[in-house]
Protein backbone atom coordinates (compact mmCIF):
# COMPACT_ATOMS: atom_id res chain seq x y z
CA UNK A 1 0.00 0.00 0.00
CA UNK A 2 1.52 3.21 -0.89
CA UNK A 3 1.16 5.18 1.90
CA UNK A 4 2.96 7.78 3.45
CA UNK A 5 2.20 7.66 7.68
CA UNK A 6 3.63 10.32 10.13
CA UNK A 7 2.79 9.81 14.22
CA UNK A 8 3.02 13.30 16.00
CA UNK A 9 4.13 13.87 19.60
CA UNK A 10 2.16 17.06 20.12
CA UNK A 11 -1.30 18.18 18.74
CA UNK A 12 0.17 21.83 17.59
CA UNK A 13 2.58 19.38 15.41
CA UNK A 14 -0.04 17.40 13.77
CA UNK A 15 -2.39 20.64 13.54
CA UNK A 16 0.58 22.16 11.48
CA UNK A 17 1.56 19.77 9.70
CA UNK A 18 -2.12 19.05 8.20
CA UNK A 19 -2.10 22.40 7.24
CA UNK A 20 1.30 22.70 5.74
CA UNK A 21 -0.22 19.64 3.41
CA UNK A 22 -3.26 21.85 2.29
CA UNK A 23 -1.39 24.75 2.23
CA UNK A 24 1.04 23.19 -0.44
CA UNK A 25 -2.07 22.42 -2.34
CA UNK A 26 -3.50 26.06 -2.28
CA UNK A 27 -3.50 27.32 -5.43
CA UNK A 28 -5.48 29.30 -8.38
CA UNK A 29 -7.21 26.43 -10.05
CA UNK A 30 -7.27 24.16 -7.32
CA UNK A 31 -10.07 22.06 -6.05
CA UNK A 32 -9.67 21.31 -2.32
CA UNK A 33 -11.88 18.71 0.02
CA UNK A 34 -12.45 19.63 3.56
CA UNK A 35 -13.73 17.68 6.07
CA UNK A 36 -16.11 18.76 9.04
CA UNK A 37 -15.44 17.25 12.91
CA UNK A 38 -13.24 17.94 15.96
CA UNK A 39 -9.93 16.10 14.32
CA UNK A 40 -9.43 18.86 11.92
CA UNK A 41 -10.36 21.89 13.46
CA UNK A 42 -6.78 22.41 14.68
CA UNK A 43 -5.67 22.51 11.28
CA UNK A 44 -8.15 25.07 10.31
CA UNK A 45 -6.74 27.23 12.60
CA UNK A 46 -3.52 27.12 11.59
CA UNK A 47 -4.56 27.41 7.94
CA UNK A 48 -6.03 30.58 8.99
CA UNK A 49 -3.07 31.63 10.39
CA UNK A 50 -1.16 31.12 7.28
CA UNK A 51 -3.95 33.71 5.38
CA UNK A 52 -3.53 35.99 8.26
CA UNK A 53 0.35 35.96 7.74
CA UNK A 54 0.05 36.87 3.79
CA UNK A 55 1.47 33.00 3.23
CA UNK A 56 -1.63 31.40 1.44
CA UNK A 57 -4.80 33.10 -0.15
CA UNK A 58 -7.94 30.80 -1.32
CA UNK A 59 -9.01 33.21 -3.58
CA UNK A 60 -8.77 31.25 -6.86
CA UNK A 61 -9.51 28.09 -4.73
CA UNK A 62 -12.55 26.06 -4.91
CA UNK A 63 -13.94 23.86 -1.72
CA UNK A 64 -16.09 20.58 -1.74
CA UNK A 65 -17.39 19.39 1.37
CA UNK A 66 -17.96 15.94 2.18
CA UNK A 67 -21.42 15.81 4.17
CA UNK A 68 -23.73 17.56 5.71
CA UNK A 69 -26.82 16.92 7.83
CA UNK A 70 -30.19 16.48 6.54
CA UNK A 71 -32.74 18.83 7.83
CA UNK A 72 -30.45 21.20 8.97
CA UNK A 73 -30.57 25.25 7.69
CA UNK A 74 -26.96 25.88 6.47
CA UNK A 75 -27.57 29.11 9.39
CA UNK A 76 -27.99 26.12 11.74
CA UNK A 77 -24.83 26.31 13.97
CA UNK A 78 -24.94 22.78 14.08
CA UNK A 79 -24.37 22.70 10.45
CA UNK A 80 -21.32 21.88 8.67
CA UNK A 81 -21.73 24.94 6.50
CA UNK A 82 -21.95 26.91 9.56
CA UNK A 83 -18.76 24.43 10.86
CA UNK A 84 -17.01 25.38 7.69
CA UNK A 85 -17.72 29.31 7.71
CA UNK A 86 -17.05 29.12 11.25
CA UNK A 87 -13.45 27.48 11.51
CA UNK A 88 -12.38 28.70 8.16
CA UNK A 89 -14.36 30.64 5.65
CA UNK A 90 -14.57 33.99 7.57
CA UNK A 91 -11.46 33.91 8.20
CA UNK A 92 -9.96 34.12 4.51
CA UNK A 93 -10.06 35.46 1.30
CA UNK A 94 -12.38 32.39 -0.64
CA UNK A 95 -15.41 33.88 -2.73
CA UNK A 96 -18.74 33.06 -1.43
CA UNK A 97 -19.48 30.94 -4.41
CA UNK A 98 -16.00 29.10 -4.08
CA UNK A 99 -17.45 26.74 -1.39
CA UNK A 100 -19.62 23.66 -1.71
CA UNK A 101 -21.27 21.55 0.64
CA UNK A 102 -24.28 19.80 0.62
CA UNK A 103 -27.73 21.64 1.67
CA UNK A 104 -29.22 19.93 4.38
CA UNK A 105 -32.32 22.61 3.55
CA UNK A 106 -32.87 21.07 0.78
CA UNK A 107 -36.64 19.57 0.53
CA UNK A 108 -35.67 16.34 -1.49
CA UNK A 109 -32.34 15.56 0.02
CA UNK A 110 -32.39 12.93 -2.34
CA UNK A 111 -32.24 15.41 -5.58
CA UNK A 112 -29.98 17.64 -3.71
CA UNK A 113 -27.30 14.37 -3.30
CA UNK A 114 -27.65 13.83 -7.01
CA UNK A 115 -27.15 17.63 -7.72
CA UNK A 116 -23.90 18.05 -5.47
CA UNK A 117 -22.51 15.11 -7.18
CA UNK A 118 -23.26 16.75 -10.84
CA UNK A 119 -21.35 19.33 -9.20
CA UNK A 120 -18.86 17.45 -8.46
CA UNK A 121 -18.20 15.78 -11.79
CA UNK A 122 -18.49 19.49 -12.94
CA UNK A 123 -15.96 20.85 -11.12
CA UNK A 124 -13.76 18.39 -9.64
CA UNK A 125 -12.42 15.84 -9.48
CA UNK A 126 -10.81 17.10 -6.14
CA UNK A 127 -6.70 17.71 -6.23
CA UNK A 128 -6.39 17.61 -2.51
CA UNK A 129 -8.83 15.29 0.17
CA UNK A 130 -8.51 16.26 3.80
CA UNK A 131 -10.32 13.12 5.40
CA UNK A 132 -11.38 11.92 9.29
CA UNK A 133 -12.33 8.65 10.26
CA UNK A 134 -14.48 7.68 12.55
CA UNK A 135 -14.31 4.81 15.42
CA UNK A 136 -16.32 2.36 13.01
CA UNK A 137 -14.09 3.16 9.99
CA UNK A 138 -16.27 5.40 8.00
CA UNK A 139 -14.90 7.86 5.78
CA UNK A 140 -17.19 11.26 5.31
CA UNK A 141 -20.58 9.65 6.33
CA UNK A 142 -20.15 6.00 4.03
CA UNK A 143 -20.59 4.09 7.01
CA UNK A 144 -20.03 0.25 7.29
CA UNK A 145 -21.52 -1.93 4.36
CA UNK A 146 -21.00 1.12 1.46
CA UNK A 147 -20.18 -0.31 -1.11
CA UNK A 148 -16.75 1.51 -2.85
CA UNK A 149 -18.48 2.20 -5.99
CA UNK A 150 -21.33 4.68 -4.56
CA UNK A 151 -21.32 7.96 -5.68
CA UNK A 152 -23.39 10.85 -3.34
CA UNK A 153 -25.84 9.77 -1.57
CA UNK A 154 -28.54 10.10 1.29
CA UNK A 155 -27.29 7.96 4.38
CA UNK A 156 -29.04 6.47 7.44
CA UNK A 157 -26.92 7.35 9.97
CA UNK A 158 -25.76 4.76 12.55
CA UNK A 159 -25.94 4.82 16.03
CA UNK A 160 -22.57 5.10 17.01
CA UNK A 161 -22.13 7.37 14.36
CA UNK A 162 -24.89 9.82 16.34
CA UNK A 163 -23.49 8.96 19.77
CA UNK A 164 -20.12 10.17 18.67
CA UNK A 165 -21.60 13.36 17.24
CA UNK A 166 -24.06 14.13 20.09
CA UNK A 167 -22.06 16.98 21.37
CA UNK A 168 -23.75 19.92 19.63
CA UNK A 169 -26.91 18.44 19.69
CA UNK A 170 -27.01 17.69 23.42
CA UNK A 171 -28.36 14.06 22.61
CA UNK A 172 -27.48 11.16 20.69
CA UNK A 173 -31.49 10.83 19.36
CA UNK A 174 -31.46 14.65 18.49
CA UNK A 175 -28.28 14.33 16.02
CA UNK A 176 -30.16 14.35 12.67
CA UNK A 177 -30.62 10.41 11.40
CA UNK A 178 -29.76 11.24 7.68
CA UNK A 179 -27.09 12.82 5.82
CA UNK A 180 -25.53 13.33 2.32
CA UNK A 181 -22.47 12.29 1.62
CA UNK A 182 -20.30 12.19 -1.16
CA UNK A 183 -19.48 8.48 -2.12
CA UNK A 184 -16.16 6.46 -1.66
CA UNK A 185 -15.84 6.92 -5.10
CA UNK A 186 -16.16 10.57 -5.30
CA UNK A 187 -13.30 10.19 -2.42
CA UNK A 188 -11.01 7.90 -4.57
CA UNK A 189 -11.00 10.21 -7.19
CA UNK A 190 -9.12 12.85 -5.50
CA UNK A 191 -5.61 12.71 -6.93
CA UNK A 192 -4.10 12.93 -3.14
CA UNK A 193 -5.79 12.20 0.02
CA UNK A 194 -4.67 13.22 3.68
CA UNK A 195 -6.40 11.09 6.18
CA UNK A 196 -6.25 12.50 10.18
CA UNK A 197 -6.62 10.86 12.97
CA UNK A 198 -6.18 11.63 16.54
CA UNK A 199 -7.20 9.85 20.13
CA UNK A 200 -7.36 5.89 21.55
CA UNK A 201 -10.91 5.81 20.06
CA UNK A 202 -9.60 5.94 16.66
CA UNK A 203 -6.86 3.74 17.17
CA UNK A 204 -8.93 0.06 15.94
CA UNK A 205 -10.77 1.45 13.12
CA UNK A 206 -7.04 3.12 11.82
CA UNK A 207 -5.85 -0.79 12.46
CA UNK A 208 -8.65 -2.52 10.80
CA UNK A 209 -8.32 -0.12 7.90
CA UNK A 210 -4.45 -0.39 6.98
CA UNK A 211 -4.22 -3.88 8.03
CA UNK A 212 -7.44 -5.57 7.04
CA UNK A 213 -7.95 -6.79 3.22
CA UNK A 214 -10.05 -3.97 1.61
CA UNK A 215 -13.65 -4.41 2.09
CA UNK A 216 -17.04 -2.32 2.83
CA UNK A 217 -17.02 -3.37 6.18
CA UNK A 218 -14.21 -1.08 6.91
CA UNK A 219 -14.85 1.62 4.42
CA UNK A 220 -11.83 3.51 5.45
CA UNK A 221 -9.85 0.16 3.92
CA UNK A 222 -10.78 1.83 0.54
CA UNK A 223 -7.66 3.91 1.04
CA UNK A 224 -5.22 1.01 0.42
CA UNK A 225 -6.45 1.18 -3.01
CA UNK A 226 -5.41 4.55 -3.47
CA UNK A 227 -2.27 5.70 -5.12
CA UNK A 228 -1.63 8.64 -2.96
CA UNK A 229 -2.36 8.87 0.78
CA UNK A 230 -1.12 10.28 3.56
CA UNK A 231 -1.84 9.53 7.12
CA UNK A 232 -0.87 11.71 10.23
CA UNK A 233 -1.84 10.22 13.11
CA UNK A 234 -1.36 11.19 16.91
CA UNK A 235 0.09 8.55 18.91
CA UNK A 236 -2.87 7.41 20.62
CA UNK A 237 -4.74 7.22 17.56
CA UNK A 238 -1.61 4.72 16.01
CA UNK A 239 -1.93 2.39 18.97
CA UNK A 240 -2.56 -0.45 16.60
CA UNK A 241 -0.45 -0.25 14.06
CA UNK A 242 3.23 1.18 14.81
P1 LIG B 1 -14.20 13.61 14.39
O1 LIG B 1 -15.05 12.93 13.25
O2 LIG B 1 -13.11 14.37 13.73
O3 LIG B 1 -15.18 14.51 15.08
O4 LIG B 1 -13.69 12.51 15.27
C1 LIG B 1 -14.39 12.23 12.24
C2 LIG B 1 -15.39 11.44 11.43
O5 LIG B 1 -16.39 10.97 11.98
O6 LIG B 1 -15.16 11.27 10.22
Amino acid sequence: MPYTLKVFESEEAFDRAAAEWVAARVRPGAVLGFATGNTPVGMYRQLAALHRRGEISFAAVRTFNLDEYVGLDPADPRSYAAYMREHLFRWVDIAPDAWHIPSGAAPDPEEEAARYDRLYWELGPVDAQVLGIGGNGHIGFNEPGTPFDKTTHVVELTWQTRLANAGPFGSPEAVPARAITLGIRNIMEAREILLLAKGAAKAEAIRRALREEPGPGVPASVLQLHPKVTIYLDQEAAGGVV
